[in-house]
């Protein structure tokens, strides 16, 4: 549903080269794209097309060649660096193939983690400081029910099974109520049952938020649960059709 707060995620001709010492190696050229809140998108195309490339541009990890993205109305590189830290921590959630989970942290204390950053929590590491309405330990927790771990808050990841690893790192990208949820080849390292368990889950919870999100996947199954597919073919984005 449109609104005026809608997220907005727009991206103009965006480019990016590798200087080598022989030649630049072009990854990504002319890529232009729109998304709004509770759109997805699933991009596809071969090993060493340029996915994570393009997830880590648009999480503002690195910057592009050339081009534009703004992110609700934010053109994130012209941020000096430390606002543009704050800004990834508040506007983008991350969930990588490995999890990337702190292993001596708890599953409810690994949610949190993001929340201590927040620059602008006004006591800093308090997790009861608010988070859109909710307090961050309350919304944690919510999100830990969500994606049925209530009862593991205390596990260690080593603890948990890797589907379960997975589901606490959807969680810890959805604490801070990003505008912009980034999946890498989320279920790159599951079965098939436990990888679409985790789709699906995926393709619900960004919704409750209005989160725009987009998904890296070799699955056409899994590309298939998301509003739009896009293959990557040499540097440039291509709509491809559900088959
Ligand atoms: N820092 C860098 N310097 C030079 N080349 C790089 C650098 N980072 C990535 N590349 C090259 O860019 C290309 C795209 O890499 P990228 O990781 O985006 O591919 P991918 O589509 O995510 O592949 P995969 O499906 O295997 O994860 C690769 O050929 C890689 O070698
Ligand atoms: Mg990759």
């Amino acid at each position: 549903m449109a609104n005026v707060d809608q997220h907005l995620l727009q991206v103009e001709s965006l480019a990016k080269t590798y200087p080598t010492r022989s030649r630049d190696l072009v990854i990504l050229k002319n890529i232009t794209l729109t998304l709004r809140g509770g759109q997805s998108a699933a991009i596809m195309g071969p090993s060493g097309s340029g996915k994570s490339t393009l997830l880590n541009i648009l999480g503002t990890l690195e910057p592009p060649t050339s081009g534009r993205v703004s992110l609700d109305g934010t053109d994130p590189f012209i941020l000096p660096p430390k606002e543009l830290a704050g800004f990834r921590n508040r506007r983008v959630g991350f969930v990588f193939q490995d999890h990337h989970l702190l292993p001596q942290c708890s599953v409810l204390e690994n949610v949190l983690m993001p929340t201590l950053a927040r620059p602008s929590s006004r006591t800093r590491g308090d997790a009861t400081s608010t988070n859109g309405g909710e307090d961050n330990l309350t919304r944690a927790k919510r999100l830990l029910e969500r994606v049925g771990l209530s009862e593991r808050l205390d596990h260690r990841p080593a603890e948990l099974s890797g589907g379960e690893r997975q589901r606490v790192a959807i969680a810890r990208a959805m604490v801070n109520r990003p505008a912009l949820l980034l999946a890498d080849e989320p279920t790159g390292n599951l079965d098939r049952t436990t990888a679409e368990n985790i789709a699906e889950l995926l393709a619900q919870v960004y919704r409750e938020d209005d989160t725009i999100l987009i998904v890296v996947t070799h699955s056409q199954r899994l590309a298939e649960r998301f509003d739009q597919r896009w293959e990557l073919i040499d540097g440039t984005l291509v709509s491809s059709k559900a088959s």
